[in-house]
């Protein structure tokens, strides 16, 4: 992966000297509830969301962070009535054709993980046009969870790897984390160093299990459609503040 270094006066003064995380993943939770708050319908609020990812999406390329994974649809949002997934199905196929300039005028390179075959074949076929025009692009990588379960992507990745030591490409006391790495979705995908959820509610949601055992947890209040920039950047200074260890002990011990 090819990090983009950002000349210094893109980044905003607030964020002078600030460590950009390499790469973040964002629960974007709350359409529902802000759609809600207003007075509208839910679907009202992934509408607007949808512009809180246009937002985020270029403030991040902008700044010089090397990834973001934005978690769009999760494996158990299909219990949702099924009007509002047909919603979000329809606001998805938009979004990956209206934003394909915008991919290409920042220099993002797109791509997908989930279980992606059980999508709509409209919306599979437009993730697959977005995915390979942008694929020769340098700057940050835009990856969408789509249909995304962790637990389902460590369940996918071990019946490969039983099927490789089944068939004799996989010597079993071989298998470490390193080669459980290259069986997930994307294997090229670094660890998330920040990862931040919108609406306030404290957990995981089955996102990304694996990859976050060190990484920092963000929760704000605010709701997705309402997150900006601004907000982003407060997240990116909290995260500048923090002392990671890894299990080790402080350098200045
Ligand atoms: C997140 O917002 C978007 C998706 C899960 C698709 P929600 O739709 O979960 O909004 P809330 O959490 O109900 O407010
Ligand atoms: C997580 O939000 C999934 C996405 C943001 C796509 P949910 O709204 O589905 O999660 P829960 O139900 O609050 O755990
Ligand atoms: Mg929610």
């Amino acid at each position: 992966m090819v990090i983009r270094t950002t000349p210094k006066n893109e980044v905003p003064k607030e964020l002078q000297g600030a460590h950009i995380p390499r790469h973040i993943a964002i629960i974007m939770d709350g359409n529902g509830r802000w759609a809600r708050q207003q007075g509208f319908r839910r679907v009202f609020g992934h509408q607007s969301g949808a512009e809180s990812v246009r937002e985020i999406t270029r403030e991040c390329a902008r700044l010089g962070v090397g990834r973001l994974t934005l978690y769009a649809f999760s494996a158990d949002n299909w219990k949702r009535p099924q009007r509002e997934i047909d919603f979000l199905m329809g606001l998805l196929k938009k979004y990956l054709v209206q934003e394909r300039g915008e991919i290409m005028d920042n220099h993002i390179r797109f791509t997908a993980v989930g279980r992606l075959d059980a999508l709509p074949a409209n919306v599979m076929e437009e993730l697959r046009r977005t995915k390979e025009i942008s694929a020769a692009n340098s700057g940050m990588t835009l990856c969408l969870a789509l249909n995304y379960g962790a637990r389902q992507e460590l369940v996918d990745a071990l019946r490969r790897i039983g099927r490789d030591i089944k068939s004799g490409q996989v010597d079993p006391e071989r298998v470490d984390e390193t080669l459980i790495g290259r069986y997930l979705y994307d294997p090229e995908a670094p660890d998330p160093d920040l990862l931040i959820r919108t609406g306030g509610d404290v957990r995981v949601s089955n996102f990304l299990l694996w990859q976050i055992s060190y990484t920092e947890l963000f929760v704000t209040p605010v709701m997705w459609p309402e997150f900006k920039k601004q907000h982003l950047h407060e997240a990116i200074l909290d995260f500048s503040r923090r002392e990671r260890r890894f299990g080790a002990i402080a350098e200045s011990e």
